[in-house]
């Protein structure tokens, strides 16, 4: 399974590709906005740290002007793969954009049907966004689930990023489910590293070593 980071914080970003836990990287108009710094300066920066796809996402609505900012942004790095929301507007212009070889990630995906159209439309990425269906007592596993099942019976070329991940059994679940990507919050990264039984052995081996030195 690939790991994306779901940010925009330089910062993070770098610790995380420390790790060699980053494949690409995510990023939105929302975790954008948290940095407080010109949108293409941040894509850029990533462009420079991480050699892998770096989603960056349209404002327009319509399919003429995400067309427009997509080829733009496409021409900011090779790895740029332009996020397009699932409308129908944005079906047009993920298939326009296939036709011209630039990579999109459609996005704000809450079910199997919109991921069908984006795959036959031609998106590169589909990413449905788990965390959102949770938080309305939806499961947004099921919709992971279903998207494999849909993707692998018609052998669509689209690889699945399993988005809005907000905790380490989000990230289990869909590598068992065999999700081609996580995009993960740096914050839930830590948690997957992480096991209080890892700490509390390496605390007995560190004060059983001190103990040969008396
Ligand atoms: C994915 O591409 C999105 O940036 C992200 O996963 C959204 O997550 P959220 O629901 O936590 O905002």
């Amino acid at each position: 399974m690939k790991f994306f980071i779901d940010t925009a914080n330089i910062d993070e970003i770098r610790e995380a590709h420390s790790m060699g836990m980053v494949d690409g990287v995510t990023t939105n108009p929302s975790l954008i906005a948290k940095e407080g710094r010109d949108f293409e300066d941040i894509i850029k920066e990533i462009c420079q740290i991480v050699d892998g796809p770096i989603s960056a996402e349209v404002i327009s609505t319509d399919t003429e002007g995400m067309i427009k900012e997509a080829r733009h942004l496409a021409k900011i790095h090779d790895n740029i793969v332009v996020k397009i929301p699932m409308i129908v507007d944005g079906l047009k212009a993920t298939h326009r954009l296939a036709e011209e070889g630039i990579k999109t990630n459609v996005t704000l995906a809450f079910s199997p049907l919109q991921a069908l159209m984006a795959a036959k439309a031609g998106a590169t990425y589909i990413s449905p966004f788990i965390g959102r269906l949770d938080d309305l007592s939806q499961e947004g596993l099921l919709l992971v689930e279903q998207i494999v099942e849909i993707y692998s019976n018609y052998a669509f070329d689209t690889e699945i990023i399993v988005a809005s991940i907000r905790n380490p059994l989000h990230v289990l679940e869909s590598a068992l489910m065999g999700a081609d990507i996580a995009t993960i919050p740096f914050s839930v990264l830590g948690k997957l590293a992480a096991h209080p039984m890892t700490d509390k052995g390496l605390k007995a081996f560190l004060d059983d070593w001190e103990k040969t030195k008396k």
